[in-house]
């Protein structure tokens, strides 16, 4: 049975006071509008359709994925939007999944029970509901005497008994295909001047067929966004999540609500989070490090058992037994190599440290390849940039780079070369020599060493 996905998101959000659409506020740093489509297309296993307003273009920028997009011109309401999707989809689907873009918690298996409920219902719709006294402007549930769903009361034309009832509606809806095109165009005007999706289940009933209902038994899966303080609700909620699926695959945290580890993080067993850590972007972290406190790395990449306090690292390699840190700054296309150690105000961007390098201690390495061993002193800046462009430099194994040396790139300082404190670097040093002063000139031969 073929069943396609409408995510509606082409409302206004007003009451997130922001120039952004509100389905693209970020949620774990995703457009909250993602979480939905990507529950909505693991369970249909097809391109979802979005109805979006007629700023559609901001839309289509953040999806690069399978979606169709549908315009909503005048947004007259949610069984309005859907009938805008009718072009994009009647023909080829027995089942139609309609969800409010505004869930980004709804999970997949969520909405393939609320399929499956339907699948197995005989009438024309199945719904999503939910027990919970925090009824947060969601429509009631209304039953008859023997259970039976009668009708969807909103909350802004409830009576006062109608809103002590503690059955929701989630806004996820599973329909017959042909019953849901044929009634969304005979919809009543509501007294807001909208045709509303819910009312359907009153034709329905009205037609003496019967409505399904799926229960939500996460009630976090049903924090709707509509203000920025529901928003903040959803990021803790998403949080707790991805936090306790980590624990259970092997991972200790000191403090689970300041550790931040997005969507797209994997980690390794035994890897301890300290306090206020952000993981973020398309970060691997390997088995057996230990991170922060106060540590943000993004895009990067960490081996096993190493070790980043109170760091940024951004865009970097770092392989197995790294130390960096206290106050360290990884920037994009840093790779480290094994048991380097890059100490305090340590910056490095764009280059690579060789196994065992040591920057102990206030020291810039830009556009550098530095040699397996080498030990960069206290203070060492690259100077990369002439004003107009980058240039290299490279530092050889087993080389000794004095404390406040300036390297004025392009230049090479050889295999176990030294330069002594202070010197300006701005020709090359031949191996295992060793070179002094402003501008630094070679004083010495030194002894060749394994
Ligand atoms: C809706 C339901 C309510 C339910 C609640 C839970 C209706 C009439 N009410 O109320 O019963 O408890 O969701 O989530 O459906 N949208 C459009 N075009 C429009 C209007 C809305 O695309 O013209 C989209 C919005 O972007 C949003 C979704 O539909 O993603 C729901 O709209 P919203 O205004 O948030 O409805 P609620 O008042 O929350
Ligand atoms: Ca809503």
């Amino acid at each position: 049975m073929i069943c396609e996905a409408v995510v509606l998101a082409a409302g206004l959000g007003t009451r997130m006071q922001s120039e952004t659409p509100k389905v693209l506020h970020l949620l774990g740093g995703r457009p909250m509008l993602a979480w939905t489509v990507e529950a909505c297309r693991t369970a249909t296993r097809r391109a979802p359709t979005i109805v979006v307003g007629p700023e559609s273009e901001v839309f289509r920028s953040h999806f690069e994925a399978d979606v169709h997009f549908v315009e909503q011109v005048d947004r007259l309401g949610t069984g309005h939007a859907t009938m805008q999707a009718q072009e994009t989809i009647a023909e080829r689907s027995d089942l139609v999944l309609v969800v409010n873009a505004d869930l980004p918690l709804l999970q997949t298996d969520t909405l393939r029970r609320l399929i499956d409920t339907q699948i197995a219902n005989e009438g024309p719709l199945s719904l999503l509901t939910a027990i919970s006294p925090l009824s947060r402007g969601f429509g009631r549930i209304e039953r008859s005497a023997n259970g039976e769903i009668k009708g969807i009361i909103e909350e802004s034309h409830a009576s006062p008994e109608q809103l002590a009832i503690e059955e929701l509606n989630v806004g996820a809806y599973c329909y017959r295909a042909d019953w849901l095109w044929d009634h969304l165009s005979k919809l009543p005007l509501s007294p807001k001047g909208e045709y509303y999706l819910t009312d359907l289940v009153a034709m329905a009933v009205e037609e003496g067929k019967s409505v399904g209902s799926a229960e939500v038994k996460d009630a976090t899966e049903m924090i709707g966004v509509n203000t920025r303080e529901h928003l903040a609700q959803a990021e803790e909620a998403l949080r707790k999540r991805i936090n306790r699926h980590w624990m259970l695959a092997g991972v200790t945290m000191l403090d689970p609500a300041t550790t931040y580890i997005g969507p797209d993080v994997e980690l390794g067993a035994d890897t301890v989070i300290l306090p206020n850590t952000h993981l973020e972007g398309e970060t691997q972290i390997g088995p057996g490090c230990r991170l922060g406190p106060n540590t943000i790395i993004r895009d990067s990449s960490v081996g096993g058992r190493s070790r980043v306090e109170a760091s940024v690292v951004e865009g970097a390699v770092l392989e197995e037994d790294v130390e960096v840190g206290p106050f360290a700054h990884l920037r994009s296309g840093a790779r480290l190599g094994r048991q380097v150690h890059v100490g305090n105000f340590g910056e490095v961007k764009n280059s690579t440290l060789g196994p065992g390098v040591k920057m102990g201690h206030f020291s810039y390495v830009g556009d550098a390849t530095v040699g397996e061993n080498a030990n960069v002193g206290a203070g060492t800046i690259t100077c990369n940039f002439d004003g107009e462009r980058k240039h290299a430099t490279e530092i050889g194994e087993m080389a000794f780079i004095g404390s406040d040396t300036m390297l004025v790139a392009p230049v090479r300082v050889g295999r176990g070369a030294r330069t002594g404190a202070g010197s300006v670097v701005n020709r090359d040093v031949p191996d295992w020599t060793m070179a002094v002063g402003v501008p630094a000139r070679v004083i010495r031969k030194l002894e060749e060493t394994e």
